[in-house]
């Protein structure tokens, strides 16, 4: 329901004032105790206080003169009219019922020169579809997917290869990035953004899920450019747990894995992904005397996967140890359960668990992932 005007929010005065009291709405998983964030929507307790007195009062109009201008609202993109639009050069058929394996599709970027994106957003056609769209780049020189299809769906099954068969599901490549309901696009301080060389590709990985209606979906990507040449770029990093085996009705099976920074960065936002088991996930610093400061801790709710920006970026140093935690409720208690009798392993599919914790650094330049994952002291060893 929208609740742009006067009219539109009246009817549901009570149930907003109920929303906002519960911390319901707006929607934000956070555990306060943990991170301060930059696109944290909660309201104040004196905004809820006026929320509920305004119900309770049974919600007047007030002064119409006295309100502020109706805000308008882009009809399509909620970035600036992007520089350029890559769209999935051909539509996907969904059908009405059951599983849909993961659905690539290879866009050509046509990019004569190098591309700094300061500012990027997915719309999907048919968002009823989309329970994610992961965008990568694959640069000229990447063997990723060679011999895939460039310009029409395909899912791993279609390739004939092994390898490229496992490929589908594991790459280095850098990420876009990563859209699901609810997400915002990304937008990079001035002198920070993510680099698209020149005649790189762009991968659509599509995760589609059905909903009783066949639709066919176009996913766009828009794409705003840095008015100049950035000191400093944006990669996305993980820390993943596969190995992960849920027993049947656990209802707080934990799972963690710690990894080391190679060199200096600077943090600047939190992604955990997991899927219907998912109850909480938290990311560490696991400092030298093992005493461990919490970044974010998030209720995690899987209609709700949302990127955590730091309301102050925190700068690294090489051999940081961060850890990812993430928990899962297997039992009947969790009502998004699909089966509270299954040992859960990683899987594509909802039914199957993930446990990633993607996260954004800024990194110098000149950097890109496979040099940042170069140890600072190995380089010092081999000089
Ligand atoms: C102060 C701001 C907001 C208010 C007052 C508000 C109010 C509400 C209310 C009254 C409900 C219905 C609860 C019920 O049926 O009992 C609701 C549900 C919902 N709202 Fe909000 N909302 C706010 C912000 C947002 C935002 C920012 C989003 C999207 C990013 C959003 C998305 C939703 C969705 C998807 C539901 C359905 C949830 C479900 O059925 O599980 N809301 N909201």
């Amino acid at each position: 329901m929208p609740l742009m005007t006067y009219d539109q929010a009246r009817p549901w005065a009570v149930k907003i004032a109920a929303a906002v009291e519960m911390r319901m709405m707006p929607p934000w998983f956070a555990d306060p105790r943990f991170g301060h964030f930059a696109n944290d929507p909660s309201l104040s307790a004196e905004e809820i206080a006026t929320i509920g007195a305004w119900a309770d009062a049974g919600a007047p109009r007030g002064d119409a003169s006295d309100g502020p201008a109706l805000r308008h609202w882009g009809a399509t993109w909620n970035i600036p009219q992007p520089d350029v639009i890559v769209k999935m050069p051909k539509p996907v058929q969904i059908p009405a019922r059951g599983e849909v394996e993961y659905t690539y599709e290879i866009a050509a970027t046509h990019f004569a020169e190098d591309k700094w994106v300061q500012m990027v957003e997915v719309r999907p056609s048919s968002p009823a579809h989309v329970h994610h769209a992961v965008v990568y780049i694959r640069p000229p020189d990447s063997t990723w997917l060679r011999h895939a299809p460039v310009g029409a769906p395909f899912t791993a099954s279609m390739l004939t290869d092994p390898e490229e068969r496992r490929q589908a599901h594991e790459t280095t490549s850098d990420l876009l990035l990563v859209y699901a309901p609810g997400s915002a696009p990304d937008r990079w301080a001035d002198g920070m953004a993510k680099f698209v060389p020149a005649g790189s590709d762009l991968v659509f990985q599509m995760h589609y899920t059905t909903n009783g209606e066949a639709a066919s979906d176009e996913t766009s990507v828009g794409l705003v450019f840095a008015k100049s040449p950035p000191k400093q770029r944006v990669i996305t990093l993980q820390l993943n747990n596969h190995a992960l085996l849920i027993p049947p009705g656990a209802d707080d099976f934990r799972v963690e894995v710690e990894g080391t920074l190679p060199n200096d960065a600077t943090l600047l936002s939190l992604f955990p992904h997991m899927h219907l088991r998912g109850k909480r996930f938290e990311y560490d610093i696991i400092h030298d005397d093992r005493s461990v400061e919490t970044l974010l801790r998030v209720n995690y709710h899987f209609h709700w996967q949302l990127s955590y920006r730091l309301a102050e970026p925190r700068k690294l140093k090489a051999g940081t140890k961060l850890r990812a935690v993430a928990w899962y409720d297997n039992s009947t208690n969790n009502p998004h359960n699909p089966d509270p009798e299954k040992t859960v392993t990683w899987g594509d599919q909802t039914s199957q668990e993930m446990m990633v914790g993607f996260f954004d650094v800024a990194v110098p330049a000149g950097m890109d992932k496979t040099k940042f994952f170069i140890r600072a002291a190995e380089e010092k060893k081999n000089e």
